[in-house]
């Protein structure tokens, strides 16, 4: 609470105003996100997973026998499921997720499913170092295969973007590899539909960080005077979500007070789009070799195997 309170008056003194995308994954964000998966518009979910069904059995071969694999976020869904059924007797399946709801689901789920499977979760924040020891299986598995599937490193900018890439190589360890799934810059019509679909679910997620600080954080705030916006920031390969002021409007905060004019926003999350070769460019900076890459039919979406480069 304290450390929300905190990033939003961060965020909010700061110019041009923002806010950590993290805080749109509360309880209601996550249900909201999922809903947006759904829609027709936002076509990364679509598209990862026909990807997922035309490259297992390739990633199955690269990878080999007895994998450990981590993925960095709780997955309960078709596509860890997808990659596990395919993978050629899997060692382990340790999911890193920071919330312990998300984690109890996802586990009890692949355990019904995969009840051979040696399933280990890990409760941790996987932006953060994370224990060595609790990733460790007894005895050692010799090739761990590191899954960050559905472009959730399109949040961080580059340089985040890259740092990450070396904790996961570090991770993965010398005979190990990173199975990841990268957004891929497409037409401009196609990005902003996708981050503000006709159903108007992307927008409700984006105001939900509003009511959020109304909420938790006793802000005092007129929430129908901000909309939604979706934004393409072409410099920076990105698509940005923002909220607008349609009119003069002020958020009380403590002892805080931030006034809007009309057009004046709140930058709440960016999803950077890649080609593969900048992509590939971004691993190899992060000590990582780009072993090989797949793209869904559709030219959408990409999937990278990567192996950490010898020091
Ligand atoms: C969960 C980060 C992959 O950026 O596409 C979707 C989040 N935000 N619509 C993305 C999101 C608005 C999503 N990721």
């Amino acid at each position: 609470m304290e450390d929300f309170l905190n990033d939003v008056l961060t965020g909010l003194r700061d110019e041009p105003r923002w806010l950590p995308c993290k805080y749109l994954y509360d309880e209601k964000g996550s249900e909201l996100f999922e809903a947006i998966c759904e829609t027709d518009d936002y076509y990364v979910t679509r598209a990862d997973l026909a990807l997922h069904e035309l490259c297992v059995d390739e990633i199955s071969q690269l990878s080999g026998k007895q994998t450990h694999l981590i993925e960095f976020g709780s997955g309960a869904g078709t596509k860890t499921e997808r990659l596990l059924s395919s993978l050629d007797s899997p060692r382990a399946y340790s999911p890193i997720e920071i919330s312990p709801t998300a984690l109890e689901g996802s586990v009890k789920a692949l355990r019904e499913r995969f009840p051979d499977l040696t399933i280990q979760p890990i409760e941790a924040d996987y932006t953060q170092d994370i224990d060595a020891s609790k990733i460790k299986l007894d005895p050692p598995a010799n090739n761990r295969l590191v899954y960050f599937p559905g472009s959730t490193i399109g949040n961080f900018t580059h340089s985040e973007a890259r740092h990450f890439l070396k904790r996961m190589g570090k991770i993965a360890g010398d005979n190990g590899a990173i199975l990841i799934g990268v957004d891929l810059i497409k037409p401009v019509d196609i990005l902003l539909r996708a981050y503000d679909d006709a159903q108007g679910i992307t927008a409700q997620f984006n105001k939900n960080i509003l009511l959020r600080l109304q909420t938790e954080l006793d802000a005092q705030l007129d929430l129908d005077a901000f909309k939604h916006e979706a934004r393409f920031n072409a410099s920076l390969s990105r698509v940005e979500m923002q909220l607008v002021a349609i009119k003069e409007t002020r958020i009380h905060l403590g002892d805080d007070c931030f006034k809007f004019m009309p057009g004046e926003s709140i930058h709440t999350e960016s999803s950077h789009k890649y080609s593969i070769e900048g992509f590939q460019a971004l691993a190899l900076a992060a000590g990582l070799e780009p072993v090989h890459h797949w793209i869904d039919p559709e030219g959408l979406f990409s999937m990278h195997y990567l192996k950490p480069t010898a020091a």
